[in-house]
């Protein structure tokens, strides 16, 4: 019996000084393996006198009862204080930012060419799209430029070679009224489209860039008028500035294609900028020679043109004074506008 209760409390004592489930199963074997302490005593009953086999065998059952006991809730321990440990390790912790997937937005210029295409589509303008790199003859001469006009010069247009062996060069459309020729050619009377798109100048300051964006509009029929311009051009800005409280004037000005031909100058009537005038277009009449070159009757068909800049727009629309800040690509800017 002694021997019993020394091999439980020995049995006790290494199932506690175990730390690791392999170290426990080791404990249990020296008890209750094979060769264990208590498997030896059960092997040892056969030699006793029936009586007391019977005594000794219930005592030594109780013993093992106790010592598998203590051994489960050993592995319990071990097991649990496993899953302490690792609950420990893997914490989360939720107050961490999250994982963002960073979203792009969109440009200022290209908001203002979606407001204007919405715009315009709402009032029955169709939108094309054409070539930046334009022949001579639909960015100028189509156009009725004479032939020496100041715009041609290399001074004020970029050309790119045509590497074709013939040495000649295509200019970069300077402006995107190319556009009315290209689409009237290739679309019957009555005509009304817009044509945003870049445009490339050698030019570049604080209210310049050498590529920049225009909007090109061209409604033709047999009985547009200037009040037409006026009115649609008008409406135009009040939608695109979201208010009435603004001015607009149509100032006499010269373009070859046009005739007679303005400047479109708006001011608003109230706010911080309230009272300047500020040059937004041209446009005017299109010229019977242009209508001619659309392979139109300039008897028959009459009807206006206008080309305004994106970036003048967008910079009235936000107050952005230095036109430069649209094309460094400055996350500190553009992120304002989404
Ligand atoms: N193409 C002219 C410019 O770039 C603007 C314009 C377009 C003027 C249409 C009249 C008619 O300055």
């Amino acid at each position: 019996m002694e021997d019993l209760v020394q091999i439980v409390e020995s049995a006790r004592a290494d199932f506690a000084a175990a730390e690791q489930s392999a170290a426990l199963e080791d404990a249990k074997a020296r008890y209750l393996g094979k060769n264990g302490a208590l498997t030896a005593l059960m092997k040892g009953l056969g030699a006793l006198p029936a009586e007391e086999k019977r005594t000794r065998g219930q005592q030594i059952n109780r013993a093992k009862g106790e010592v598998e006991a203590l051994l489960n809730a050993r592995r319990e321990a071990i097991a649990n204080a496993a899953m302490e440990q690792k609950l420990a390790s893997e914490a989360i912790d939720v107050t961490l930012p999250g994982r963002t997937l960073p979203m792009g937005g969109i440009h200022p210029v290209m908001r203002t060419w979606m407001r204007i295409e919405e715009i315009f589509r709402s009032i029955g303008f169709d939108v094309a799209d054409g070539p930046e790199i334009e022949s001579d003859w639909f960015s100028f001469t189509a156009l009725n430029n004479p032939p020496n006009h100041p715009a041609r010069s290399m001074q004020d247009t970029f050309y790119v070679d045509r590497c074709d062996g013939t040495g000649m060069q295509l200019p970069l459309r300077p402006h995107t009224s190319p556009m009315q020729v290209r689409y009237a050619k290739t679309h019957t009377p009555p005509i009304k489209v817009i044509a945003p798109g870049r445009t490339y100048r050698v030019d570049s300051d604080a209210t310049h860039s050498p590529m920049f964006h225009q909007v090109e509009g061209l409604w033709v029929g047999d009985d547009i008028s200037f009040t037409d311009l006026k009115g649609v051009y008008s409406d135009f800005l009040r939608r695109f500035f979201e208010t009435d409280d603004l001015k607009v004037r149509f100032r006499p000005s010269y373009f070859p294609f046009t005739e007679p031909s303005v400047e479109v100058d708006m001011a608003f009537t109230s706010g911080p900028r309230k009272g300047k005038w500020l040059e937004i277009s041209g446009a005017g009449e299109v010229h019977p020679n242009v209508i001619r070159n659309f392979g139109l009757d300039p008897e028959k068909y009459i009807g206006f043109a206008f080309g305004s800049g994106l970036e003048r727009l967008t910079m009235l629309r936000y107050g952005i004074d230095d036109l430069r800040l649209f094309f460094e690509g400055d996350l500190r800017f553009l992120r304002q506008f989404n």
